[in-house]
């Protein structure tokens, strides 16, 4: 089977991280780079989960990190962190020898599109700056991308960080809207409400379930996602939320889409009240459509996925603080 290259552009702490590991070991998954843009916490911290998570997966320093954007186009940078804590349940590891590589996430993305057009999978689950960047950068960039998957926004729904707006989608709505606006060729949407509560959201018997696995990949997966899912649980989500590695997933596996249109997707950018918040506009209006919007998903197909992952018996190249 020809595994599907991708690179990941994310803002690191649990279920970025989950993605990261099943980019590692999901046999579809061919991981090429990871680029690093400003979101969830801290930055530094961000690029730490991202070695520790490479770590955890027996593959330490064998996937570029690329540091990218530290702050969305034109906002300061708001964080999640009263979700995610520091996004990797303090978990920790000594970094000495541990680099970064030397080239930009923008520049990366312009450079391995460059090389192999119309050949990569773009993975987008943070904020979208560092696309719009590189959008902004060479117009040609959308164009040599295969194709372009989105954590981000609500399909005409509940936001999670405001009533109206989707975390990804309100710390940088420039950048979105620019990535919307762009002309990538296959944009793929997985948003907050309703696919990932309904499809994406494990409650605590399937939760403990996941934790309880025996694995090293399973105890790091619970220190990850146990703040997360606290969190979660206190404003009424019912259990551990998994909308990236689901954006990943679906493009690994297609089959676990059940329902998908075209839509219109358009972010708000200039209402205080509603910065951030997606509109989704669907056939009737007759719109142009720049991204398929997955709308269902084989919930419990991609619960085995993420099971197999997690079983899977990895040795982590380094000891990990914090982690029994
Ligand atoms: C998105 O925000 C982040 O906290 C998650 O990683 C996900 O990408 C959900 O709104
Ligand atoms: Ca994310």
């Amino acid at each position: 089977m020809a595994r599907i290259p991708i690179i990941i552009d994310t803002d690191t702490a649990q279920d970025d991280c989950v993605t990261i590991l099943l980019g590692l070991l999901d046999p579809a998954a061919d991981l090429r780079a990871i680029t690093m843009v400003a979101g969830n916490v801290g930055f530094d911290q961000q690029v730490a989960n991202a070695h520790l998570t490479l770590n955890v997966a027996g593959r330490l320093g064998e996937v570029p990190v690329h540091v990218g954007c530290r702050q969305p186009v034109l906002r300061e940078w708001s964080s999640a962190e009263d979700v995610h804590g520091d996004g990797s349940g303090g978990l920790a590891m000594d970094v000495t020898g541990v680099h970064n590589a030397s080239e930009h996430a923008v520049d990366a993305l312009l450079r391995l599109t460059a090389e192999a057009p119309g050949e990569l999978n773009i993975i987008a689950i943070g904020p979208l700056t560092n696309l719009a960047v590189a959008t902004v950068m060479d117009r040609t960039f959308p164009s040599r991308v295969k194709s372009l998957s989105i954590m981000g926004g609500s399909n005409n729904g509940r936001g999670n960080i405001t009533p109206s707006a989707e975390f990804n989608f309100y710390v940088d709505p420039e950048a979105a809207q620019i990535v919307l606006d762009a002309g990538f060729p296959d944009v793929r949407i997985v948003p907050w409400d309703p696919v990932t509560l309904n499809d994406a959201t494990f409650a605590r018997p399937q939760y403990d379930r996941l934790c309880a696995l025996g694995t090293p990949l399973a105890r790091f997966f619970q220190r990850m996602c146990d703040a997360t899912i606290d969190y979660d649980e206190s404003v009424g989500v019912d259990g551990s939320t998994h909308p990236d590695s689901l954006t990943l997933a679906q493009l690994l596996h297609p089959e676990l889409v059940l329902a998908s249109a075209a839509y219109r997707v358009d972010v708000e950018t200039t209402s205080p009240l509603t910065r951030g918040m997606s509109t989704m506009a669907w056939d009737k209006f007759g719109l142009a459509p720049n991204a398929t919007v997955v709308e269902k998903v084989d919930a419990a197909a991609f619960y085995g996925i993420l099971e197999a992952m997690l079983s899977r018996q990895t040795t982590p190249v380094r000891p990990i603080s914090g982690m029994n």
